[in-house]
């Protein structure tokens, strides 16, 4: 964890003063504690506060500051002593070194001086002054075909982490989160690409619509034409600024690989790849994973999710992972009733009724994001929560019945999709 670093400043001169709080002020982890230009004001307060750093100015008559230097040193002496001036001759570095400065600045204030400056205090002081930025997770839940349901899962993912979570809808022509999530904003990403350079903390906020305590909503556009004016580069600088902020972003983009979309699912974290068990579904997602590997995305950046999933379709997950090479990451049962009951309520499932069946699964894929205990881990196969009477006959007939159909879903995979370049989908 970094901390802070604090100063005092000593400067006789206005501008001196002004200068070297105004850089202060510029950096983060920086924090001015008290600020003077009268040397027996001051000393008590290097005794009280005991900064990590001292910036005294030295001005054309430098004894006095210099004095107050040295006295520095033994009121405080774990405080760093940076001496500044516009006169950086040799002589002056001297009697500032001797006096007891760690360091000297020559301003007016060179900002990579004044970083190098910062960075050498720093560790004088055993501080870690450069924080890294905080970098959320960025989510996105994408299939390249309409209707697989991700609109669904990215509003109850996102309403099942128990952290900051900013849910974005990038279906900026129709996108109808503010339904999933009965909500009415004020404010849609249109306001906020419009005003992205001036976004502070509360301006943020004011654009989202509050859903519940960790999770708010970054609504689509209510006219259509508002979204002509959205470029890529601002939903980039969007989502970089709401990952500063929040824990998890997770964004529902439209099922098309244009401009818009490529910039989200370029910059996420990872991509969850939903798809149902029918074969255009499949073939689908067996294109978008060749689109994924064109555009240089890693495997493990991609993770599968079968959507709609039920023990009446003969195609089972382990098939499913077969023909895509890639596993399956998690499921999500099929119950039309409850889903669209929830969608229907504006209230995701995860909360309308925690307990069912797909919100547990839900709750599962959250868990697995980021490298979480599930991550790695194949998903359960539903197949295996199947009734265990008469297990063995059954499974005969099934695997009897499965291989058959199976054989027959693949000629059909194979006759339409496979082969030559992958396109776009739309
Ligand atoms: N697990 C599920 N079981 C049953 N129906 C589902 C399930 N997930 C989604 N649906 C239904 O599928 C339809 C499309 O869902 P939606 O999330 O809008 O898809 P997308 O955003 O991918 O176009 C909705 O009517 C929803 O009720
Ligand atoms: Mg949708």
């Amino acid at each position: 964890m970094s901390q802070q670093l604090t100063f005092v400043i000593l400067s006789s001169g206005l501008d001196s003063l002004r200068e070297l709080r105004a850089a202060l002020a510029a950096r983060d982890h920086t924090h001015l504690l008290a600020a003077g230009d009268d040397t027996e004001q001051m000393l008590p307060e290097v005794e009280r506060l005991r900064p990590n750093a001292a910036i005294v100015a030295l001005g054309a008559e430098p004894e006095q500051a210099l004095k107050f230097v040295e006295r520095v040193a033994s009121v405080s002496p774990t405080t760093a002593v940076v001496c500044a001036s516009r006169d950086a001759s040799p002589d002056l570095i001297l009697r500032s070194l001797r006096a007891g400065a760690r360091d000297f600045l020559h301003l007016p204030v060179a900002p990579a001086e004044f970083e190098t400056v910062l960075a050498r205090t720093a560790e004088f002081c055993h501080v870690q002054p450069v924080a890294k930025k905080k970098r959320g997770r960025a989510v996105a839940v994408f299939s390249s075909k309409g209707g697989c349901g991700t609109s669904f899962i990215a509003t109850n993912l996102a309403a099942s982490l128990s952290a900051p979570t900013v849910l974005v809808d990038l279906n900026l022509q129709a996108g109808d989160l503010t339904l999933f999530l009965g909500v009415e904003p004020k404010y849609t990403i249109a306001d906020l690409v419009e005003n992205r350079e001036q976004a502070d903390d509360a301006m943020l906020k004011s654009y989202l619509a509050p859903h519940s305590a960790n999770l708010s909503l970054l609504a689509a556009p209510r006219e259509a034409d508002a979204a002509d004016d959205i470029e890529a580069e601002h939903v980039f600088s969007v989502i970089q600024i709401l990952r500063e902020r929040y824990d998890y972003v997770v964004i529902d983009p439209q099922h098309t690989f244009d401009s818009i979309t490529l910039a989200a699912l370029d910059q996420v974290d990872e991509i969850l790849m939903v798809l149902t068990l029918d074969i255009p579904a499949i073939r689908s997602a067996q294109r978008t994973l060749a689109i994924f590997d064109r555009l240089g995305y890693p495997r493990h950046k991609v993770r599968i999710v079968v959507n709609r999933w039920s023990k009446q379709i003969d195609l089972d997950l382990r098939q499913v992972e077969r023909y895509l090479g890639e596993r399956v990451m998690g499921f999500i049962t099929s119950d039309y009733r409850a889903v669209v009951n929830s969608i229907n309520l504006g209230q995701p499932l995860v909360e309308s009724d925690p307990s069912s069946r797909i919100a547990g699964e839900i709750r599962q894929i959250a868990a697995g994001l980021g490298g979480g205990a599930h991550a790695n881990a194949p998903a359960p196969s539903p197949e295996a929560d199947g009734e265990r009477r008469g297990l063995l006959a059954g499974l005969f007939r099934r695997q009897a019945k499965v291989q058959e159909q199976t054989k027959s879903a693949r000629a059909l995979l194979d006759k339409k999709a496979v082969g030559g370049q992958p396109s776009p989908v739309g």
